[in-house]
């Protein structure tokens, strides 16, 4: 009796069990994440991942149903009818006109051309607000003065010549523990050591003793980038800092030839002076967590940093152009 029951209803429990995998996933499993997560909202199940279930799904009812030639005949029986006219020629015709008609919508549906919204496109260098005062402006370190110049020969001679609080520190703590002739031999490189030559010697060139402040210059900013920036632009300033994964809009990697060197140094300037928050609506609509530097640092020490930054990119700043 059992048996006579079960082969009446083989077709329908293949067809229901679909229907109910289908609902378990579209509509369950949405609904217990909102239990476990405990969150507002259900998440959804992505649209891949239900073709794959579905998908396997089909495969596992299609062997159910050819596991044995019974099986089949039994599955197939009142597709058989059907199509015959068993259960009537009405709903025969309705299924029959039916079908065509849905499988025409669906190809016409995604094939129709649809009109958009054009994607917004993220302005990554507003230059209708950015304030044009800041376009002429220098980087004070790259070129010091021949007043600054000399103030920093006669220091040196004195062998007095002190840092930034930042790193005034560590570098007294290293004098105390080696004990060196000159306290600008903590900066050990070339242009640095020809100019400590030059005065051992007694007599120091005007342009070996520029480039040995502007050394002492890219060692401050480039101490100062360590402290500030490095967490999300990197030690290799390429925009893979440790932070820099956190971030959706990713901070810049200023190696890339798109970055720092196709703005002027003033541009830069007031970039870092006022971060993310400082951009037009034309730079959303992700936001940049480039922080307002003007909070937390002096301009002398954003100066500084930038010319560490161009120097550890290896990039020159664009010349502003003159009209
Ligand atoms: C919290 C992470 C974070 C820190 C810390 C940070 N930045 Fe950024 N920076 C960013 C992000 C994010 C951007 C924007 C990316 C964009 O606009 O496409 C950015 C952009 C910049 C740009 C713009 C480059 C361009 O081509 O427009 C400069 C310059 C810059 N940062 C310099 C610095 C300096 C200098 C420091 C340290 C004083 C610093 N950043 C610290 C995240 C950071």
């Amino acid at each position: 009796m059992t048996t006579a029951k079960f082969k009446v209803n083989r077709f329908w429990s293949i067809v229901l069990t679909f229907i109910v995998v289908y609902a378990l996933i579209k509509w369950g499993i949405p609904a217990a994440s909102r239990s476990i997560t405990a969150l507002p909202f259900p998440l959804s199940v992505p649209g891949t991942l239900m073709f794959i279930y579905m998908m396997l799904t089909l495969v596992a009812l299609f062997l159910l149903v050819t596991f044995s030639d019974e099986y089949m005949a039994e599955f197939l029986g009142p597709v058989k009818k059907f199509l015959a006219g068993g259960y009537g020629k009405i709903p025969r015709l309705l299924v029959l006109v039916a079908v065509p008609l849905i499988a025409g919508w669906q190809v016409y549906e995604l094939t129709v051309p649809k009109v958009e919204l054009p994607s917004s496109l993220r302005i990554q260098h507003p230059s209708s607000n950015f304030p044009k005062t800041f376009e002429a402006l220098k980087n004070p370190f790259a070129n010091p003065t021949t007043d600054e110049v000399q103030a920093f020969l006669e220091q040196a001679e004195a062998n007095e010549v002190s840092f930034i609080p930042q790193v005034q520190a560590d570098i007294d703590a290293w004098m105390d523990m080696t004990e060196p002739e000159h306290v600008l031999s903590f900066i050990p490189t070339k242009p640095m050591q020809k100019f400590l030559d030059q005065l051992d010697a007694g007599s120091v060139d005007d342009e070996i003793a520029k480039s040995a402040l502007i050394e002492k210059h890219l060692f401050e900013g480039r101490a100062l980038y360590a402290m500030n920036c490095r967490p999300c632009h990197g030690d290799s300033v390429a925009g893979d800092g440790p932070m820099a994964d956190g971030f959706k809009l990713r901070p810049i990697n200023f190696t890339d030839n798109g970055t720092i060197e196709t703005i002027v140094e003033g541009y830069t300037f007031w970039r870092v002076t006022n971060g993310g928050p400082g951009l037009p609506v034309e730079a959303t609509p992700w936001d940049s967590a480039m922080p307002e530097w003007k909070l937390n640092l002096t301009e002398e020490e954003r100066w500084k940093i930038i010319l560490a930054e161009y120097d550890l990119a290896q990039k020159t700043p664009r010349i502003p152009e003159t009209h």
